[in-house]
């Protein structure tokens, strides 16, 4: 997996219309109905740090760890924008979701917006509920999200084209899905055409991200077997878990 070309640098122009406060909004109440109101999260595959900061802004003390660096840059320049107070918050700091070890503990680890399904196998996945285990007291709450397998299988990928533009350059983004049914992923080859406002040259960037698939059962089973307890799955953004939306939702508690 490659962050490191267009998908970073055009990540934030390509989710722009993603409602963040709202999806903070979503975790913070659903981290509430399972009794965490406040105190501290670690952030899991931040990103560019949108959410992380959302968190900050509502008095979360946040620990924001990826594992690309051209994301983090993103997310340390957006956090010199923030009021002082939210931005004491708010770290960030380069770590494996599978391996980082912070030597501090939190009391909720959320990982949101398909980080789970960037790990695609069974090791990579329990290697991520461990790193959560392991910066949890007993009790602490895990919450992330993944692509839901029986909705991948109900509506598959296809071939999928986004355009939009900033100051500099206008992007054409091509996603081509390739299905690997046996190993429950999808190979996601990114496009990106990219043509300079002033030169009008035109450069292109191909990169793979393989998303895993998860179904209940195994999310569960692994979830147990790395010593967490299933509290709740919904939809994301709420409602049950259906064939007609790509993202599940999982809470569970450390033992
Ligand atoms: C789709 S982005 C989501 C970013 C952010 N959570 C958000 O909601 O905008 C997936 C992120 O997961 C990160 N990532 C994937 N696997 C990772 C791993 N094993 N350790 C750390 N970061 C990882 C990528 O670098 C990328 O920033």
């Amino acid at each position: 997996m490659n962050f490191s070309k267009g998908y970073s640098r055009f990540y934030d122009l390509f989710h722009q219309e993603k409602n963040y406060r709202a999806e903070a909004t979503f975790v913070i109440e659903l981290l509430a109905r399972y009794g965490m109101v406040r105190g501290t999260l670690m952030d899991l595959g931040c990103g560019t740090g949108r959410h992380a900061a959302e968190f900050a802004g509502s008095g979360f003390g946040v620990s924001g760890v990826d594992m690309s660096s051209e994301m983090l840059a993103r997310a340390d320049a957006r956090r010199t924008f923030l009021p002082g107070a939210v931005a004491s918050r708010l770290r960030f700091r380069q770590g494996d979701a599978r391996s980082v070890r912070t030597e501090e503990v939190y009391d909720a680890v959320v990982s949101l917006f398909h980080v789970a399904s960037y790990q695609t196998t069974n090791a990579d996945f329990m290697a991520m509920c461990h790193t959560a285990a392991t910066h949890l007291p007993r009790s602490g709450l895990f919450l992330f999200d993944c692509w839901y397998g029986p909705a991948v299988l109900a509506d598959p990928p296809t071939v999928h084209v986004v355009r939009a533009s900033n100051d500099d350059a206008a992007v054409m983004r091509i996603a081509e899905p390739t299905m690997r049914p046996h190993d429950n992923t999808v190979a996601v080859n990114y496009t990106f055409l990219i043509t300079d406002w002033k030169t009008q040259s035109v450069e292109t960037a191909l990169e793979t991200h393989v998303m895993r698939y998860m179904f209940k059962p195994e999310v569960e089973l692994m979830l147990d077997l790395s010593g967490f307890e299933v509290l709740d799955s919904v939809g994301w953004m709420g409602g049950d878990l259906s064939t007609a939306h790509l993202s599940a939702t999982f809470v569970a508690r450390k033992r």
